[in-house]
């Protein structure tokens, strides 16, 4: 497991409604998740976004949501049945050198790496396994807390994202975040 890995009583905090107050996912989210998508929510935790977007993806979408820690997918699951989501959502419990997602290689949509990258021990590889599972022209939204990760540190991440193939397109301004929208060309 990686050095600083997210508590679970920090996993229950973040799945708070009141988050919503100021990280609202349909304001992060809506532009980049629709009906039918296949979207990865790679260290999904408790799932505040993953709960999201399988509500806008299902029925023929599937959220594919990934943790190192399997207490953090089982409440996620918990809270899906709670909501008639868990069909539109697989879990996947990863280990910290592999996100498991070899099967999923061009499939994917849209990809949510949200307060993440800073616990990640290898951040070229973890990036480089994003990339492949995307399918050519995806997008990738990267986000590090500002509180944890200064704008040097979010820089050398930029630098391996780019190293693994993805083009950086823009910075969408997200409350207490250093954000940026990634892409997979087309060739
Ligand atoms: C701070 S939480 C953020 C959770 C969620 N993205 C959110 O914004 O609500 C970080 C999560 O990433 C997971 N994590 C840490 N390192 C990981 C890795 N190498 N692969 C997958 N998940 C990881 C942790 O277990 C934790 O659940």
């Amino acid at each position: 497991m990686a050095e600083h890995v997210c508590p679970i009583w920090v996993g229950h905090l973040l799945a708070s409604p009141l988050r919503k107050l100021f990280q609202n996912p349909s304001k992060i989210l809506g532009a980049y998740v629709s009906r039918g998508k296949h979207v990865l929510d790679v260290g999904s935790a408790m799932g505040f976004f993953s709960l999201y977007m399988a509500s806008v993806v299902s029925p023929d979408g599937k959220v594919y949501s990934i943790d190192l820690q399997q207490e953090m997918l089982d409440k996620l699951m918990e809270k899906a049945k709670a909501k008639n989501l868990d069909s539109s959502i697989e879990p996947i419990n990863c280990s910290t050198n592999s996100l498991c997602i070899e099967d999923l290689e061009g499939k994917i949509d849209f990809a949510l790496i949200f307060a993440v990258l800073h616990e990640v021990t290898d951040q070229e590889r973890f990036l480089g396994e994003v990339f492949n599972a995307l399918r050519p022209g995806g997008t990738c939204l990267l986000s590090e807390p500002k509180g944890h990760v200064n704008q040097k540190a979010f820089e050398l991440s930029l630098e391996l994202a780019e190293k693994v193939g993805f083009k950086l397109e823009h910075c969408p301004s997200i409350p207490r975040g250093l954000s940026v929208i990634m892409s997979k060309k087309r060739y």
